[in-house]
């Protein structure tokens, strides 16, 4: 028998500032299905993630938000565990990187940096808001770009004709956080010299670790010759002081990698059997995998190997990188209602569909995924209703009925199980190597195989035919076992239904070899439903809810690894003479059951009334809101809500959150008022 491998592998840390949501489960699902596939078939596998915690957006939510940042991050953090829970995402464990191990690690790998002369302590000049007192991280600060003259564009890049530069080549700059007009200063900052590990990294590109598309990026970076990296932040910062640099603080993206490590480290204490230097010393025989976005490469695949290297451990032994998801097209987003996170998914929907289909359309590559919802509906309903399920449906009652549950001796048709055998050489092929899209085609059209078997048969005729109750065992008997075997190669996508399908078959935990060893001769129990189909209303539902967040709640909107929603397009006066604005008086307002985000709000706007669903419940009290003006947008289309119809919109302005203001007229105003 083969050794089994030893393997561990990571999914990339999300930030602890935001909720899990469909672009991010692209990648926890993509991870998870190939983990579950290496226990499967007898590797020995760990799979570990944490939440990244440190870093200046965070310490600056912390801030707006009037809490710590320790309880803006554990209350993320908490979210992301039941999120990924529930989609069966099985992590051996989910640490944080502001945690005691990952401070041990990062220590410990900057005294062999610095030991090792891999470090350079150098001045720089940066952005520096004089009125909030900190330095600016270049996405904190925007002006006019100075190459086209787009405006309100980042320090670093220009969305509009993808120039990058530094902030303070910015035509007006203005720092996001105070509005003012940043100054340069300057400042000490610690280098680490990548350029000392391109040898080193040369030669770990050639091993076969990086998809060939990322291997050829690669080829570019090294031609445009290495960068060293700014590894230090100045005060204040969340993260992981300086040792010995008081006011400096660890960049996050150090700490970040490292928490893969720390992850390790602390399951390790807890676990006896687990060693952490039998996966991370340089002589260490196990395989190490990250699973990434393509837009943290850079990170995963210059600097990270390179670190490690310099203080003294394993390099990965592959890195693997995956494209953004769109929805329907298109970048998510909320107006649309395509910006749906895992909670409101979960609300609607089966987890196991989407992880279905997001099997059925991954592929080794970084090409970009679309979750279109119309083709989810349709393919979930055909392929795991109408093609999988169907098969034991059609089997299973007739052997409870004809044949006391029991199974036949002998399969009647060999030769279709032996197909079933081949395909899952293939199957398992393809999810070694993430053709997962290949590997779901391949079940389906054994399922098609399976199904066509049946229909040829037609064990319902039989049924009803005198002496024909071997028969019908022995037909149903086969389509069992055709449906047992998918089952077990699915079971890497669809844990729970598989977990439902092992209870029918009654022979406990199923592992891939057991593909080859059909069930005869036993007793399967009472067949129940396994998947109900998905019912499009529920989607319609999904997308209404996802577009309840109304007003501006940037706070959740990090879309890791996502391309942003970009600024409106600007509008003519024309287009906003089209807007019809009115001072409304708010006659009564109360909290809408079943949604935590909105205010039932009754509107008089002079000669008619409305009622208006708005998400400000997490700012008003409802009491405090009678009689209040407010400006309301009178010609906005009905829209019809799970909690009913909204019949336009308050206008608010702020982050969200408990910062949400809404506006006001001053006094002397009267409803009906248009607002010009
Ligand atoms: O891009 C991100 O969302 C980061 N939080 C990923 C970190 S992955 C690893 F390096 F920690
Ligand atoms: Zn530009």
């Amino acid at each position: 028998m083969e050794q089994a491998r030893k393997i561990l592998v990571t999914a990339a840390l999300p930030y602890a500032n935001g909720l899990a949501h469909m672009g991010h489960l692209v990648e926890y699902i993509q991870t998870d299905i190939w983990v579950r596939f290496q226990r499967l078939i007898g590797n020995d596998c760990l799979f570990v993630c944490a939440s990244d915690a440190h870093g200046t957006p965070i310490m600056i939510r912390a801030r707006n938000d009037g809490i710590d940042p320790e309880k803006l991050i554990r209350h993320y953090h908490d979210r992301y565990k039941e999120h990924f829970a529930a989609f069966h995402i099985r992590f051996d464990n989910f640490h944080t990187t502001h945690s005691q191990e990952n401070r041990d690690l990062v220590e410990k790998i900057y005294a062999t940096l610095k030991t090792g002369g891999h470090l350079d302590r150098r001045t720089i000049r940066q952005a520096f808001d004089e009125t909030e007192a900190m330095f600016l991280p270049d996405r904190f600060v925007r002006g006019t770009c100075p190459r086209c003259g787009a405006e309100d564009q980042y320090g670093d890049s220009c969305e509009s004709c993808g120039a990058t530069y530094s902030p303070a080549e910015l035509i007006e700059p203005t720092s996001v956080l105070s509005g003012t007009r940043p100054v340069e200063r300057e400042s000490d900052h610690l280098f680490f010299r990548l350029g000392h590990f391109e040898q080193a990294l040369r030669q770990w590109v050639t091993s076969g670790a990086l998809q060939e598309s990322v291997r050829k990026k690669l080829d570019e970076w090294f031609d445009a010759g290495l960068q060293d990296w700014d590894i230090s932040r100045d005060a204040p910062y969340f993260g992981f002081e300086i040792p010995d640099m008081p006011g400096k603080y660890f960049y996050v993206w150090l700490d970040a990698p490292v928490g893969y490590m720390a992850s390790l480290m602390e399951l390790c204490l807890r676990r006896k059997d687990l060693d952490f230097d039998d996966y991370w010393s340089p002589d260490s025989n196990a395989e190490v995998y990250h699973f990434i976005g393509k837009d943290i490469v850079y990170f995963h695949s210059l600097f990270w190997p390179a670190v490690l290297q310099a203080a003294g451990f394993r390099v990965p032994t592959g890195v693997f990188a995956h494209g953004f998801l769109t929805v329907n097209g298109e970048k998510m987003s909320k107006s649309r209602g395509t910006f749906i996170t895992a909670a409101t998914y979960l609300d609607h929907l089966n987890p196991e569909c989407l992880r279905y289909y997001y099997a059925a359309k991954l592929g080794s590559g970084v090409e970009d995924m679309d979750l279109n919802l119309e083709d989810f509906v349709q393919k979930v309903n055909s392929d795991l209703v109408g093609k999988l399920v169907n098969i034991a449906s059609r089997c299973a009652g007739f052997i409870i009925r004809l044949s006391d549950g029991r199974l036949a001796d002998q399969l009647p048709d060999p030769d279709l199980h032996a197909s079933l055998c081949n395909a899952a050489e293939a199957v398992a092929a393809a999810y070694e190597s993430r053709r997962y899209s290949k590997a779901m085609r391949e079940i389906m059209r054994m399922a098609d195989l399976a199904n066509q078997f049946i229909d040829r048969h037609k064990p319902w005729v039989m049924a009803k035919q005198d002496g024909q109750q071997e028969a019908v065992q022995a037909v149903c008997t086969q389509g069992i076992n055709a449906f047992r075997s998918l089952i077990i190669m699915l079971k890497p996508v669809l844990p729970g239904m598989a977990a439902s399908a092992e209870r029918f078959l009654g022979e406990g935990d199923l592992q891939w070899n057991d593909i080859g060893r059909p069930l005869l001769g036993k007793c399967i129990r009472k067949f129940e439903p396994l998947m109900k189909r998905i019912d499009p209303k529920a989607v319609a539902a999904m997308v209404e809810a996802s577009r309840e967040n109304l007003g501006p709640s940037p706070a959740d909107d990090s879309q890791a690894g996502q391309p942003a929603e970009t600024a409106a397009d600007e509008i003519t006066i024309d287009d906003f003479s089209r807007i019809d604005l009115r001072v409304a008086r708010i006659i009564s307002a109360e909290p809408v059951e079943g949604a935590d985000k909105l205010l039932r709000l009754e509107l008089d706007l002079g000669d008619s009334r409305r009622q208006v669903l708005a998400g400000i419940r997490s700012a008003y009290d409802p009491e405090s809101l009678t009689d209040r003006l407010v400006i309301v947008v009178a010609n906005l289309k009905a829209r019809k809500m799970r909690f009913g119809t909204s019949e336009g919109m308050v206008l608010a302005a702020g982050p969200g959150g408990d910062e949400i203001f809404l506006l006001s007229p001053d006094d002397g105003a009267t409803p009906g008022m248009k607002v010009t």
